[in-house]
């Protein structure tokens, strides 16, 4: 048995055992009583009765061991040409500082803070701040309109909001406080308090009594020290697309979370304490919380905090420029990114001006990664590229290739094994394994390691019912795929209605609530279409109520705006069409998936429950004039 196998042998067979190991990593104010206390499934608890305080984790305990110089933040902005080095001491100052603050506006241990940032040092200062008092924090990504701000305020119920003047996307200026200001506006939740961090690229105006300066704010604030917290306290909800218009909050907890991404730095990703490390990702995202804050932290290693894009910030080149400036050893990012590159420089003429001797692993997640761009990838740069799979539920991955611990062959589309503390397994409706090399659902028998989610935040109901009930004793993951000879999982996408857009999660039911309140709308689908740069792009179909004689393309063109101004920019709804019916089975269900079939020009079986087969042949016709269908 290889030294892989081993390891992850060890973590099945004795979970408790490894976890427990694992913990020792973590400094703990009081030892865990239980490693996983499962009385209560499927809600386990790792490390119950356990004391600790995740900031002082990622932050403190570096300053008093030895790291207080070394640089924690690297702040690399080139849309703003900015490099900014925050040590591990600076970065305590500014936490307990701002913390301080907060304190002072009645933020206290169990509260939520709802942080709506572009990729600033203030992001991860505001999300520490909030650890440090054992306040729960709610990150909600920049390209969400003020709808979906307003759905997870409503829902989060924060007691203050953190936001900044504005971003800089590309080349375009974005203000912030608007759309915060809106969001506040459309939700039926009181925000007591706002807290605003003023950039030079653009000044916001303040709403008197309600509205705080960021600068003034910690001007005026002593710094604080670190809450004890349960290790089963929550530490963060991060909301993600769902099915349905309303998103999931996923909650993760205190310790658990600290041992599994702790534990994940060296043996997955094969980082040292002292390594620079970069995940270009956002901290919106599960990515940016894991491993732009979280986990690099924990182990005292540098994180590259980089406010740009792969492309046009200024060239494709940025990706090649920050790794060789900053000596990164390994960088995360999603396939799509590399897409971009390769469509600007395909002989990789950028790559030749800088020294990336440095570079030693490139990891690639948040969709599947095609082989083109693997091996365009492998061939530019020479390190090895690793595909490892994970959702915003897991928090880490669930298959990965452990380069810390034994680095296994790469097989071009798939992510490699399943990791130490996932039991994956490939299922039949019915629940029933299936032999290697058959497609079915993807699940992982219960319990999930520490560091996955521990339940939905203030929706227990929808924990179970999402996760926990169709396959019992497993985690349903929602995604399909079949597990091969050897033992290596290939993840073929999503059995539900969630799209990965530019490895960015989004829901296209939330897309067909809000175009089906367009007045002349009667029904409507959405469904994902491949797409080349970004993986998959949505695509709708719209029918009219009876009477309407208006154009279809103004209504079109009326439905992208309401997705734009409801959803955001990142939903990337651009392509919808009128069609004079939908393609269903006899009790009424619209056949989503044999249309994303047709539009992805992929073999399908004629459901036996359709209502009328004819539909298909209107349906592939309207795709074959959008362009979707390959003649
Ligand atoms: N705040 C406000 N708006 C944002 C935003 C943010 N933080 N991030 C993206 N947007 C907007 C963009 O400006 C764009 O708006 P537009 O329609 O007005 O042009 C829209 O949302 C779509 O953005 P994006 O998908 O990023 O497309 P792009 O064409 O600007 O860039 C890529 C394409 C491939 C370069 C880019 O998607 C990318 O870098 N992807 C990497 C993804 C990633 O890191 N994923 C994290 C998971 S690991
Ligand atoms: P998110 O919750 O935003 O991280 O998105 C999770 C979803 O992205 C998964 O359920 C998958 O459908 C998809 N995904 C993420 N990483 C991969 C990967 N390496 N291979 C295939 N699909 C992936």
């Amino acid at each position: 048995m290889g030294k892989f196998d081993e390891v992850f042998k060890q973590s099945i067979d004795n979970p408790q055992e490894f976890w427990a190991e694992a913990a020792k990593a973590i400094t703990w104010y009081k030892e865990p009583e239980q490693v996983l206390d499962d009385s209560n499934a499927p809600f386990y608890k790792w490390f119950a009765g356990g004391k600790m305080n995740t900031c002082y984790n990622a932050v403190d305990r570096h300053v008093e061991n030895g790291r207080a110089d070394q640089t924690a933040i690297i702040y690399d902005s080139p849309v703003t040409n900015t490099i900014q080095k925050i040590t591990y001491k600076e970065l305590q100052t500014r936490v307990a500082t701002f913390a301080g603050g907060l304190a002072s506006l009645g933020v206290a241990k169990g509260d939520t803070v709802v942080i709506y940032m572009p990729m600033i040092p203030e992001a991860a200062v505001a999300m520490l701040a909030c650890a440090r008092l054992g306040a729960v924090h709610s990150v909600v990504f920049g390209g969400f309109a003020p709808h979906e701000l307003a759905i997870r305020i409503d829902h989060a119920q924060p007691k203050v909001l953190i936001t900044a003047s504005g971003a800089v996307e590309g080349k375009k200026t974005l203000e912030y406080k608007p759309l915060v200001d809106s969001a506040i506006e459309q939700s039926t939740h009181e925000v007591e308090k706002v807290i605003l961090f003023q950039r030079d690229i653009v000044k916001s105006d303040m709403i008197e009594g309600r509205d705080v300066d960021w600068t003034d704010l910690v001007n005026s604030s002593e710094p604080v020290g670190c809450v004890e917290v349960d290790a089963t306290d929550p530490l963060y909800i991060l909301y993600t697309s769902g099915t349905t218009g309303m998103p999931k909050g996923v909650l993760r907890d205190n310790g658990g979370h600290a041992v599994a991404l702790y534990w994940t730095m060296k043996n997955l990703y094969d980082i040292n304490p002292g390594e620079v490390w970069w995940s270009a990702s956002d901290v919106g995202w599960v990515v940016g919380h894991s491993y732009i804050v979280y986990a690099p932290l924990l182990q005292g290693s540098t994180t590259v905090f980089y406010e740009g894009k792969p492309i046009g910030t200024p060239d494709a080149g940025a990706f090649w420029r920050v790794i060789s400036e900053h000596k990164v050893k390994t960088l995360f990012t999603a396939p799509t990114a590399f897409r971009a590159i390769k469509k600007e420089d395909p002989n990789g003429e950028f790559i030749k001006k800088y020294d990336i001797s440095c570079f030693k692993v490139l990891f690639l997640a948040g969709e599947r990664t095609d082989p083109d761009t693997l091996h365009w990838a492998e061939d530019m740069i020479g390190v090895p590229v690793i595909d490892h799979w994970w959702q915003t539920e897991t928090g880490w991955a669930i298959v990965g290739n452990c380069m810390g611990i034994e680095p296994l062959p790469v097989k071009e589309g798939s992510p490699t094994k399943a990791m130490p503390g996932y039991d994956v397994q490939v299922v039949d409706d019915e629940c029933v394994e299936v032999p290697a090399g058959t497609e079915g659902n993807i699940v992982v028998k219960l319990p999930l390691p520490p560091g996955t989610l521990t339940t939905l935040w203030r929706n227990e109901e929808r924990y179970v019912k999402s996760y926990m009930t169709k396959f019992p004793g497993y985690y349903e993951t929602s995604d399909g795929g079949y597990i091969d000879e050897d033992g290596y999982v290939y993840v073929m996408g999503r059995m539900d209605d969630v799209i990965n857009i530019a490895g960015h999660r989004l829901s296209t039911g939330a897309m067909e609530e809000i175009i089906s309140n367009h007045p002349d709308v009667a029904e409507c689908a959405v469904f994902g279409a491949d797409d080349q740069l970004k993986g998959q792009l949505p695509v709708g179909f719209f029918v009219v109520k009876a009477g309407v004689t208006r154009d279809g393309n103004e209504i079109k063109d009326e439905l992208v705006k309401m997705v734009r101004e409801s959803i955001g920019p990142i939903a990337c709804f651009r392509d919808a069409c009128q069609v004079p019916r939908l393609p269903k089975t006899r009790s009424g269900k619209i056949l989503r998936g044999t249309m994303r079939s047709i539009a992805n020009n992929k073999d399908y079986k004629m459901p036996s429950t359709i209502d009328d087969p004819t539909i298909l042949d209107e349906i592939t016709a309207t795709l074959t004039d959008m362009g979707y269908v390959k003649k």
